[in-house]
């Protein structure tokens, strides 16, 4: 699972770097797929559920699973670009906004409160907290911001899958769900909108969307619950 992560961070990082005005989401897609083959992983995503491609790439009000497309960036927009992977059997999932050229700084506030969220949820995967405790911190977070988060996508746990029990959602009362233990893997992922928390998915099936339009952002990492602070698979460091 460290393989697999590393790899996920990797990837993500080097997609960081092509991120630029005039780039279709498929560029991004097949520069990842190819990064993920050159360091011995496989993609998670392709095929799972029948899912057509490597990585998701959601632009601006796209929430999650965006499929890639001829569609290209252009100066403003925000990306989430969420991809997974297989590594001899073992998996790492994460995801990460990206800002395409200069952005506003509603899209920037949206960025950093959701990947706040996110390190907050990831502070509470500690041996003898509850599930919910991760929950908890993220939706606090992000409606103290005056954000919202999204309720019909939830993270997971993961390991000899992409996912497994128990989910993790991004929303609730802290204290309740399962006993977190040492060792338990788990995808956190918020996903947060600048306008309503309500979604709909496309007429392809996939792309989910925010039902007013309003921008939509998304972090993950794959973490590993321990006795003190959590171990994060899919950061380089
Ligand atoms: N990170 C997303 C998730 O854990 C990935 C979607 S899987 C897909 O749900 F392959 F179906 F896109
Ligand atoms: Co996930």
């Amino acid at each position: 699972m460290a393989q697999a992560g590393r790899i996920c961070a990797l990837a993500l990082e080097a997609v960081r770097g092509i991120i630029a005005p005039g780039i279709s989401t498929k560029d991004i897609e097949r520069f990842a797929h190819d990064l993920i083959r050159e360091k011995g992983g496989r993609s998670a995503f392709l095929g799972y559920r029948g899912y057509p491609a490597s990585i998701c790439a959601s632009v601006n009000d796209q929430v999650v699973h965006g499929i890639p497309s001829e569609r290209k960036l252009r100066e403003g927009d925000i990306i989430s670009v969420d991809l997974g992977v297989d590594y001899d059997g073992f998996y790492g999932d994460a995801a990460r906004t990206f800002a395409v050229g200069r952005i506003s700084e509603d899209a920037q506030k949206l960025m950093r409160v959701t990947e706040e969220s996110l390190e907050l949820g990831i502070g509470k995967a500690v041996a003898g907290g509850r599930l919910s405790d991760i929950s908890h911190a993220i939706q606090s977070h992000v409606e103290t911001s005056g954000l919202s988060v999204v309720r019909s996508f939830v993270g997971h746990g993961i390991g000899r899958s992409l996912h497994e029990e128990p989910q993790v959602p991004n929303f609730g009362p802290p204290g309740k769900g399962p006993r977190l233990l040492r060792g338990m893997a788990l995808a956190i992922e918020p996903m947060v909108n600048a306008g309503t928390w309500k979604v709909r998915v496309l007429e392809d099936g996939w792309t989910a969307v925010t039902e007013d339009g309003s921008l939509s952002a998304h972090y993950e990492h794959t973490v590993i619950v321990d006795e003190g602070r959590p171990v994060v698979l899919t950061r380089l460091s």
